[in-house]
């Protein structure tokens, strides 16, 4: 089923514990190794590219806005800047949206699997295979903004962010960003959801994810003048029919992880039951927090 005519804009509230101060060791290769295998899965891939909520406009116009704030660089004949490059793109959800507001915009991600699976009909949208560590078909000071959606935290973030420093046009700007836990607005199903989330995502969630549970407060930066946005205006706010939102659960990495384990697991069956006794049919509102962490490279 396609769902991308479900994916709205709306406000979101949302509280959550602190997961962890968690630091990886920097300068390994394991990084690009295991978030390979991790999103090269096929069928993740396909719940990825139905189910995954794509970013409000606010998120991108925000970015933009930020870029333009007392930004020296040049702009061509139709105001757009030149070069935007997303990387950990997945199957373009955060990609597509950049492409009103700059001539060229390359998506890139490790997992050709994912790739795969974005659109490849877009006139100045390409997508590209290879590590995010490894930015060396970009020349130094080539690019006004490099973006990481929901995947920074699967990056070896100190050669990511050399990278970043090195392809950056001075005044460029790097947006790491992501989305935390959803919450449901009916009481009683965010109960079970609290309750999902506590049985079989917690205790499956990779060291990586726990950065971004966290909003990304404790995960470093590429620049000292880095801040952190976080705000209603760029929340996620879906609703979304039943289906959707158990795709949505299943395509999470801990839950994958936990079927690996127990690969006949009637759980989400189960839970989609006790939801469809709560909605009788109606639609699930659901939110999203996201987070910016933006900064602009010195010029
Ligand atoms: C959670 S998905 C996010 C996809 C998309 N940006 C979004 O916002 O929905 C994370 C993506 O990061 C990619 N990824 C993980 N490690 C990477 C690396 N070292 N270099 C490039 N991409 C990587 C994965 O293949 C996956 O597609």
């Amino acid at each position: 089923m396609m769902l991308h005519h479900l994916r709205r804009n709306y406000k979101c509230i949302a509280v959550y514990p602190a997961f962890s101060t968690w630091k990886p060791e920097s300068g390994s290769d394991s990084y690009a190794i295991m978030s390979m295998g991790k999103f090269a899965d096929e069928e993740q891939a396909s719940l990825y590219a139905q189910y995954r909520p794509t970013y409000p406009e606010t998120v991108f116009k925000t970015i933009v806005e930020y870029l333009n704030r007392g930004s020296t660089l040049e702009r061509n004949s139709q105001d757009s800047f030149d070069l935007a490059v997303d990387v950990g793109c997945g199957s373009g959800q955060s990609t597509v949206p950049l492409c009103k507001y700059f001539k060229h915009v390359i998506g890139y991600d490790v997992s050709e699997t994912q790739i795969s699976h974005a659109p490849d009909n877009m006139e100045n949208v390409t997508f590209k295979v290879g590590p995010g560590e490894d930015l060396s078909f970009l020349a130094d000071g080539s690019t006004d903004l490099i973006t990481s959606a929901q995947a920074v935290h699967w990056l070896d973030r100190d050669k990511f962010y050399a990278e970043v420093r090195r392809v950056l046009k001075p005044g460029g700007v790097c947006a790491v960003y992501g989305y935390g836990i959803n919450r449901l607005d009916d009481l009683e199903a965010q109960t079970i959801n609290e309750q999902f989330y506590k049985d079989y995502v917690y205790p499956y969630l990779h060291e990586c994810s726990k950065l971004c549970y966290d909003h990304y407060k404790f995960i470093e930066r590429p620049f000292d003048n880095c801040q952190l946005i976080e705000n209603d205006e760029i929340s996620i706010r879906r609703e979304m029919p039943l289906e959707a939102y158990i795709g949505f659960l299943a395509s999470a990495s801990s839950w994958r992880k936990y079927l690996q384990s127990h690969p006949s697991s009637d759980v989400l069956h189960k839970l989609a039951e006790k939801y469809r006794t709560i909605y009788k049919g109606a639609s699930i509102s659901v939110h999203w927090p996201v987070f910016i962490l933006i900064g602009r490279k010195p010029v």
